[in-house]
């Protein structure tokens, strides 16, 4: 049963930034939100209960897509926008040594087929929002510009592919849509991180300050109420050093 008109559908948005910016529209716009989730994390049932509905994807498994494309259609009439957030944080090492040999693959599945294949298969619904605006943000890593980790360089360059991915679709989708990219430093620590980490990540930028997911919500208001940005990187880094 289709009920959603100018839905915004987020990926990965189970908990963190992806949790924060559903709840944001839900609070604070009236923009209906669609958005997967991997785990079942309680923040699902809340956003639930805002009025959003939730499909429990893992874009790693066979047929994932293209049965999430088919569940949104059913449930969404048009799309003001689409988010691509569901990211994998892996080092090197882990790529090597968990995962059965899968890691590497789910990178790329993750940060480079699924918006891929969602931004070609959702264009339609977008194109057919009454808004003037319509766009596709994606969530990359200002280590890509700012330079992929030494450790790190399987997560990076899936993400460098991501940045690369949304500024060709920039041209793509021109200029019915506008696509781009928000590339964040650090925005929230994980649970678990040690002190010492955490002084580590903290002065490696100017202004040394862990700024949580309020940062991320500022930069897609911005991007989606602008009306001459596109094929853009928008660095959220706090300032190189
Ligand atoms: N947090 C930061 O400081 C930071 C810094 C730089 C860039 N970013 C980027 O900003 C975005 C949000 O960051 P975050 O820290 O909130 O991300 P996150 O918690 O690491 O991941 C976001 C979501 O992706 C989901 N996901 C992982 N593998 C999946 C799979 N195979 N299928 C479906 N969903 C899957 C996770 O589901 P589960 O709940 O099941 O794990 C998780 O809820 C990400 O794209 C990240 O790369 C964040």
């Amino acid at each position: 049963m289709k009920q959603f008109q100018d839905a915004v559908l987020i990926t990965g948005a189970g908990q963190r930034i992806g949790y924060y910016l559903a709840k944001s529209f839900l609070q604070q716009t009236d923009y209906p939100i669609v958005f997967t989730y991997r785990t079942h994390h309680p923040q699902v049932d809340e956003l639930v209960a805002l009025g959003a509905i939730g499909f429990q994807v893992d874009f790693t498994l066979p047929d994932a897509l293209s049965k999430l494309v088919n569940q949104v259609k059913e449930q969404v009439l048009s799309l003001r926008a689409v988010i691509h957030n569901a990211s994998l944080w892996l080092s090197d090492e882990k790529i090597q040594t968990e995962g059965g040999g899968r890691n590497f693959n789910a990178l790329f599945q993750l940060h480079v087929e699924v918006p891929f294949y969602l931004n070609r298969e959702l264009t339609p619904l977008l194109k057919a929002s009454v808004s003037p605006l319509k766009d596709i943000i994606s969530l990359s890593d200002a280590s890509v510009v700012n330079g992929v980790s030494a450790d790190y360089v399987g997560y990076g360059s899936s993400k460098a592919a991501l940045q690369a991915l949304m500024k060709g679709f920039s041209k793509k989708l021109a200029p019915d849509i506008k696509v781009n990219d928000i590339a964040p430093a650090l925005i929230m620590f994980n649970e678990g991180d040690d002190e010492e980490y955490k002084q580590r990540r903290l002065a490696q930028s100017a202004l040394g300050i862990e700024p949580g997911p309020e940062v991320v919500w500022q930069a897609v208001q911005y991007l989606m109420n602008s009306p001459y940005t596109t094929g853009t990187v928008l660095s959220l880094d706090g300032g190189g050093k």
